[in-house]
């Protein structure tokens, strides 16, 4: 059967990192986490004390920059520069400043290129903010995934409770920043494609989502094929 390019898009905290995971796997299909590319991005830029709106200082980060997924016994890990940085990427600080150094074009251009690479084999659930608008306009099934602004912010604090001592309304106003952040840059804005189909899943479980994803892939298959 042919290989599909699936794409899920939506804000932090919707679900889409663990309903990606479970539909891939349903799939028997590669599964791609773009946001840690941004993350993986963050990290350099701050370890090199730039400023997330320095485009000279990110330009010269990203020249020296080699990302990639592989995929062993825990999962998918990221390696940047020979180095696996998948446990260090998931702070706070990484998450405000992946949201600003993102709306910079030397760091979308530098990363849709190697996105683009990673979806060349076809067979992939990619997730993100701008997969189905900019990065695979012509993505096979596009999805974007919301939920309430609470139900967000709860997941994302249970989430983060066990590795930093952020507060319930600290995670709540760090979402609302970045919502913010990722929805009113002018390149590449959060927002659903016009293809896409739309799921809350404020009210439903991850297992929920993907038997409806799963419904939708298998209609639209029959439809075009
Ligand atoms: O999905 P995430 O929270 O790990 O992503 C971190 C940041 O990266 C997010 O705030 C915005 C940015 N991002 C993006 O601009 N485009 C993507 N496709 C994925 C993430």
């Amino acid at each position: 059967m042919k290989r599909l390019i699936i794409t899920i898009d939506g804000p932090s905290g919707a679900g889409k990192t663990t309903v990606s995971k479970i539909l891939a796997d349903h799939l028997g299909y590669r599964y791609i986490d773009t946001g840690a590319l941004y993350r993986g991005v963050a990290l350099k830029a701050m370890a090199s004390g730039l400023n997330p709106d320095d485009d000279t200082g990110l330009e010269t980060v990203l020249s020296s920059l080699k990302m990639e997924f592989l995929y062993g016994e825990k999962g998918l890990r990221l390696i940047s520069n020979n180095s696996d940085i998948t446990d260090k990427i998931r702070t706070p600080e990484i998450s405000m400043f992946a949201s600003a150094a993102s709306a910079r074009p030397v760091v979308r251009n530098f990363l849709l290129d190697l996105q683009r690479d990673l979806g060349r084999e076809k067979g992939v659930v990619f997730e993100g903010r701008d997969m189905g608008t900019v990065v695979f306009p012509d993505a096979d099934v596009k999805f974007y995934l919301d939920a309430s602004h609470k139900t967000r912010s709860l997941r994302r604090y249970q989430e983060l409770k066990s590795e930093t001592s952020q507060t319930l309304q600290n995670v709540e106003k760090d979402i609302k920043r970045r919502d913010k952040n990722d929805s009113a840059r002018d390149l590449a804005p959060l927002r659903p494609a016009k293809d896409a189909v739309i799921i809350d899943s404020t009210h439903f479980s991850a297992q929920d989502v993907v038997d409806r994803m799963v419904n939708v892939i298998e209609n639209k298959i029959i439809v075009v094929f």
